[in-house]
């Protein structure tokens, strides 16, 4: 046996006698439907400036934060299909073990993957909404012929996502405290935990007493401080470690 595979039944096994299990998700998780990470190699911010992720840039210059980052991130969005870890996870809901998926991601495989109660806590690509009129309009049906796409009523199209400078909306930002103030394990999945306030949330996890689990290919601030025990590897196969354990534990003798 494997010291990987020692962890994922470790936590198979800490995850059979939790009572409330919430998971906190980052780009990590993705990478394996092909949606590239922000940081580190290949990450995002390494080839468009991060500042093209900003609201004021927005404001100022649609077409370009259109063209430059959201017309590739629709690119992606579009042809991404949930990986084994988001499989995972919603199987773990299934199980009965798993209660809410918290994601910083905008790209819907959570829920594309079944599970069903996912905060969304930067918001979705999944709709955008006119600047002018708040007309809403699903990503299947935006029209990116003409850059910056456009309402029938002329205002512009935004993606209905946390732009930086923007505030996390209050009723996520509200449950997603109170449910890592009340979980009694922490899942922290494929994120760098270095975006506040998301990163936040293992911090309240772990000081209301919560087992913080941490799964991501290298260690983050939160390795040998906040979580419990970090289980280093790609999140399809951890989590899918973690289920094939579980499910031994949970098999009827
Ligand atoms: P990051 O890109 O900052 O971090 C991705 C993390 O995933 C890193 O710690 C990687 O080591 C890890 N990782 C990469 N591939 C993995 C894999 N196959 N399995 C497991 N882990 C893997 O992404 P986030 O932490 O999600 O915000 O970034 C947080 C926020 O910063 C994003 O939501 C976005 C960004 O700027 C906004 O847009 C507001």
């Amino acid at each position: 046996m494997t010291f990987v595979e020692s962890l994922a039944e470790k936590a198979a096994l800490d995850l059979s006698r939790s009572k409330s299990v919430v998971a906190l998700t980052g780009a990590g998780i993705s990478v394996e439907s092909g949606i590239p990470p922000f940081r580190g190699k290949g990450g995002v911010w390494e080839k468009i400036d991060p500042a093209y992720a900003h609201i004021d840039t927005f404001h100022n210059d649609p077409e370009k934060v259109w063209e430059v980052l959201l017309k590739g991130l629709k690119d992606l969005v579009d042809r991404a299909r949930p990986n084994p870890a988001h499989e995972g996870l919603a199987r773990l809901e299934t199980l009965g073990v798993l209660q809410t998926v918290i994601t910083q991601n905008v790209d819907g495989l959570h829920q594309m993957a079944g599970s069903t109660d996912v905060i969304e806590f930067h918001g979705s690509f999944a709709w955008h909404k006119c600047m002018d009129c708040g007309s809403r309009c699903p990503n299947s049906e935006l029209d990116l012929n003409r850059l910056p796409p456009r309402c029938r009523c002329g205002g512009i199209f935004r993606p209905e996502l946390v732009f930086f400078g923007e505030m996390i909306p209050s009723h996520h930002l509200m449950r997603s405290e109170q449910i890592a103030s009340e979980c009694d394990i922490m899942l922290v999945v494929g994120t760098s935990a270095i975006v506040q306030p998301a990163a936040l949330m293992p911090v309240i996890a772990k000081n209301a007493g919560a087992t913080v689990i941490e799964i991501n290919k290298e260690p983050t601030p939160l390795t040998g401080t906040i979580s419990s025990y970090s289980i280093m590897g790609k999140a399809g196969e951890v989590i899918s470690d973690i289920v094939a354990e579980l499910e031994l534990i949970m098999k009827p003798q």
